[in-house]
């Protein structure tokens, strides 16, 4: 049987750090998948994550099951961190997911289970793998105008031209800050728009939100999402990869914010049992170590802070990118990577800019020509200037 099996097509984003690897340049520079690195290049596991494994190792006294939805405590830090006070707890239902793709995943399914005809509506472009988790399911799936290849900005009029087809009973898919992997995101008035265009639809907003810090702030990089929970029904996917650097811990929170309690309850019942099917019950020890940071003043502050170093960083280089390239090409044609927020800017290049950005200087980046920001330092940054200047951008 196992002959019946066709080849699947390759995920951009993993075969280009294939790719990465088995290219023997050693001044080959990676700016390809969505992981922070810093000017060493190294993944560091952070601080407040190392000392809260350290106590959770002295602490922990049983390996035995959690609960469908993970350990409580874990919902009850990072809903409010997400959140604040824009919706009261008790309206909204919460799972822990293997990651922001397991609750991407499962968001999905619950669209599908309480409304078997939705059409999801996706961003133009949005992270590929949406697009290949709705296709596995067999939802249907359109796109709707998000980004100006022209200004490399968001296409707000495009956006809500779009959304305008959007009927009772669908979802739409945002990007809660941070988009990937364009960089653009909307301003506070097309936020609101969006949100009063959804609620009169009668459409319901799924907010994937995996990079909730890197952008402008904790508070201002949620700030969207508060603004759509505090207007309505909507899901979120929150992942912990990326802010608390535990990629392979596999953390993520799936919410459902409802209307009121009893609908909340019904929605907590219903996650539990999506749980149980795909997985039963969810990796632990990512939420444990969130849920210990939350938890702990010192721990949350010092946690605070070096997020606060990775955003930093991440915005030097893009000022440093740009004028760079302000320098190189007296222009400020390129301004438009300081306006992008958080690890990823798409470039505006052709897909053969891209490939020679790759062979002749062994710069790695999305086909698309999305960059990760934090795959720079300040020896690296001057190389791709040189090198989009060189390819004709
Ligand atoms: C990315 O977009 O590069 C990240 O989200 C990693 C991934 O799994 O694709």
């Amino acid at each position: 049987m196992l002959d019946q099996l066709k080849d699947q097509p390759a995920d951009k984003i993993l075969s280009l750090m294939a790719a990465f690897r088995a290219d023997p340049r050693p001044e080959k520079i990676d700016l390809g998948v969505g992981v922070y690195k810093d000017a060493e290049g190294r993944t560091p596991v952070m601080r407040a994550v190392r000392e809260a494994e350290k106590r959770i190792w002295d602490g922990e006294t049983t390996k035995t099951y959690t609960a469908l939805a993970g350990d409580p405590a874990f919902a009850d830090a990072l809903v409010p961190l997400i959140l604040g006070p824009s919706v009261p707890r008790a309206q909204v239902a919460a799972v822990a997911t293997p990651g922001g793709t397991g609750a991407v995943r499962q968001g999905f399914e619950l669209i599908r289970m309480m409304s078997p005809g939705a059409t999801v509506w996706v961003p133009e472009p949005t992270w590929p793998n949406h697009l290949s988790i709705l296709r596995h399911l067999g939802m249907t799936v359109r796109g709707y105008r998000y980004f100006d290849e022209a200004t490399l900005a968001v296409d707000a009029d495009g956006m809500l031209a779009d959304l305008g087809g959007v009927q009772a009973g669908d979802a739409v898919l945002l990007h809660g800050c941070c988009h990937n992997p364009t960089g653009a995101d909307p301003d506070p008035a097309t936020w609101s728009k969006v949100a009063d265009l959804l609620r009169s639809r009668g459409a319901l907003p799924f907010i994937d939100l995996a990079y909730l810090g890197f952008g402008d702030s904790l508070e201002l990089d949620a700030a969207a999402t508060r603004m759509i929970a505090g207007s309505g029904e909507c899901l979120i996917a929150a992942s912990c990869s990326k802010n608390f650097g535990i990629y392979r811990e596999r953390t993520g929170l799936l919410m459902a914010v409802a209307g009121d309690e009893a609908t909340a309850k019904v929605a907590q019942g219903n996650l539990a049992h999506l749980n149980r099917q795909n997985f039963s019950f969810p990796p632990d020890h990512g939420a444990r170590i969130v849920s210990t940071i939350l938890g702990d003043e010192g721990l949350r502050a010092d946690w605070e802070a070096e997020l606060e170093e990775i955003r930093t960083g991440m915005l030097t280089l893009r000022e440093g990118l740009a004028a760079e390239l302000r320098r190189l090409t007296n222009s400020d044609r390129f301004d438009f990577l300081t306006r992008h927020k958080g690890m990823f800017s798409r470039l505006g290049a052709s897909p053969e800019q891209v490939e020679a950005m790759r062979r002749d200087h062994g710069i790695y980046m999305v086909g698309d020509s999305r960059i990760n920001v934090a795959g720079l330092n300040a020896r690296t940054m001057p190389i791709l200037a040189q090198a989009m200047v060189a390819a004709g951008l």
